[in-house]
């Protein structure tokens, strides 16, 4: 794994000579992020060596570095998902590309599903904590000592101080956030009723099929981490939708430009 990240890492430095400080992970719907970045270059997954390439509708696969302000940044447009069939090797990849690209802090976003009873859908969380619940680990086999320790802290995946900082922001700026616990499942398939009536007695907020995997690499590696979530479709036994992919996409479209101004403020103060 080292020899593959340091491999893919020097083929990008010899496309470009960027340095990123902020590697940003853009879930469904929320791909135009990158219309906020004074782009500099782009780079399709397809292109960059031992990238998988993204197969899920809604999600783009490129990375793009430039800038936002004096910030240098780097975005996935699209991520890999582990339902999709790719090993959490390959799920997890980018993020330690991005590490040794310079990253130093990751803001990852998706959509979830609300299991939280005074969540709506279109609501915007900002993820405080998670819970693992997929299948398999990105650390299992033998540790890499170089990458990070064989038993990872995980008592603050996501930065307290970022968060603060998130909050502040968005009450500047007039947006409405809440907090919560993400709960991350397997999927493809959405929840039964009675799987997200698990969700919320286990103690989570919400539910999705990304992040957690990329937020315990990152952990690996010692980034310090800011997730944010968009309320798609709630799973609360008194507020039950049917869902569909496509609710989901404009759900979280709806909720874009906020989201969008909250992590470009984020970045420009942080
Ligand atoms: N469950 C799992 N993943 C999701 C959901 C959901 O309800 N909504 C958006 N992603």
């Amino acid at each position: 794994m080292w020899e593959l990240v340091q491999e893919t890492v020097s083929f990008i430095k010899a496309k470009t000579n960027f340095t990123p400080e902020y590697g940003v992970i853009l879930g469904s719907g929320l791909g135009n992020f990158t219309d906020d970045i004074q782009i500099e270059y782009t780079l399709p997954y397809s292109e960059i060596p031992n990238f998988p390439v993204s197969t899920v509708e809604g999600h783009k696969g490129a990375l793009v570095f430039g800038s936002i302000g004096d910030k240098k940044v780097v975005a996935m447009q699209g991520r890999f998902h582990y339902y999709e069939g790719y090993s959490m090797q390959e799920v997890t990849f980018p993020v330690r590309v991005m590490k040794y690209l310079g990253v130093q802090k990751l803001i990852v976003s998706n959509a979830s599903g609300g299991v939280n009873p005074n969540y709506k859908v279109g609501d915007i969380v900002l993820i405080k904590d998670h819970i693992n619940m997929v299948p398999e680990h990105p650390l299992r086999g033998k540790n890499d000592e170089r990458f990070g320790p064989r038993f990872v802290n995980m008592s603050e995946p996501y930065s307290k101080k970022m968060i603060a900082q998130a909050k502040e922001l968005a009450q500047k700026n007039n947006i409405e956030v809440k907090d919560g616990i993400y709960l991350g499942l397997q999927g493809p398939t959405f929840e039964t009723l009675a799987e997200y009536k698990m969700v919320k007695i286990l103690g989570a907020d919400c539910v999705g099929m990304s992040t957690v995997p990329e937020v315990i690499v990152a952990c690996h590696m010692d980034l310090e981490t800011f997730g944010v979530s968009v309320i798609t479709d709630m799973g609360d036994e008194e507020s039950i939708e049917t869902v569909s992919h496509e609710e989901v996409l404009e759900a979280a479209r709806n909720a874009e430009p906020k989201v969008r101004k909250l992590i470009k403020e984020l970045i420009l103060n942080y």
